[in-house]
């Protein structure tokens, strides 16, 4: 597989495709499900096998019809008009790029793009991206695998506060808890260890209660 040629024309259609979907994105409201394509595409890396990773695979049927990939053969087809407007760049190029700038648009950091991801069309079979239902032990097998680490963990899942609704009523919650130890609540509600709130348990079952999952992790790790 011949490495992409990343030339003068190569970047201009990265600056170009980056206005496009700057609009894509603002217009259709579409910022949570371009994040989470660009990270299913890119969460499959193995670091020892060097296998998986950003590197287009799930533009093909045979892997965005897993399981975990639901819903997003819409973010895919969003992006092939702009992929079509701007051919030289590779499709993992664009879904990463797609990623960078839902961040972006949605009041995120800048994060530093360097183009030149390799399209394959080799799709490895369903299990390699994190299952929710599990644990913290999980997620870290599943991070460390890629080379990343547990501040990572903590770091990406921040990525689900792009989903504003859902994120932030877990938050709330938590936060409630937080400023609440230690103190006898004073209003009705959730604010102790008795709560009747989820438990890390079933928080491990929702995508926003990664956050929690994850702060799991960094408390076993300190
Ligand atoms: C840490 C392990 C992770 C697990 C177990 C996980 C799991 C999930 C699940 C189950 C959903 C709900 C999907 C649905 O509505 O059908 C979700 C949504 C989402 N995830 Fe994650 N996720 C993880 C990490 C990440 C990371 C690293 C990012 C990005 C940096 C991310 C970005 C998102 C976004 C943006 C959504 C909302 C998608 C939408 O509303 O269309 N997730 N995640």
């Amino acid at each position: 597989m011949a490495a992409p040629v990343v030339d003068a024309e190569y970047l201009r259609q990265v600056d170009r495709a980056r206005r496009d979907l700057r609009a894509l994105i603002a217009s259709k409201g579409c910022a949570p499900i371009m994040l989470r394509l660009a990270w299913h595409d890119a969460g499959t890396y193995d670091a020892k096998t060097k296998t998986g990773g950003a590197n287009g695979s799930i533009r093909h049927e045979e892997e965005y019809s897993h399981g975990s990939n639901a819903g997003l053969k819409i973010a895919i087809d969003l992006l092939e008009p702009i992929k079509g407007k701007h051919p030289k760049i590779t499709y993992a190029d664009l879904y990463e790029l797609a990623g960078v700038v839902a961040v972006e648009v949605t009041g995120g950091p800048t994060i530093d793009f360097v183009p030149g991801r390799r399209d394959s069309s080799v799709c490895l079979r369903e299990g390699r991206l994190p299952d929710a239902k599990k644990g913290a032990p999980h997620l870290r097998d599943i991070f460390y695998r890629m080379g990343l680490a547990d501040k990572d963990i903590v770091a990406l899942s921040g990525g689900h506060t792009l989903d504003e609704d859902a994120f932030f009523k877990d938050y709330a919650e938590s936060h409630k808890k937080l400023s609440e130890l230690g103190s006898t609540p004073r209003s009705g509600g959730t604010a102790s260890a008795k709560s009747d709130g989820p438990t890390v348990a079933t928080l491990a079952q929702s995508a926003f209660g990664l956050a929690a999952a994850a702060a799991v992790v960094i408390a076993g790790y300190l």
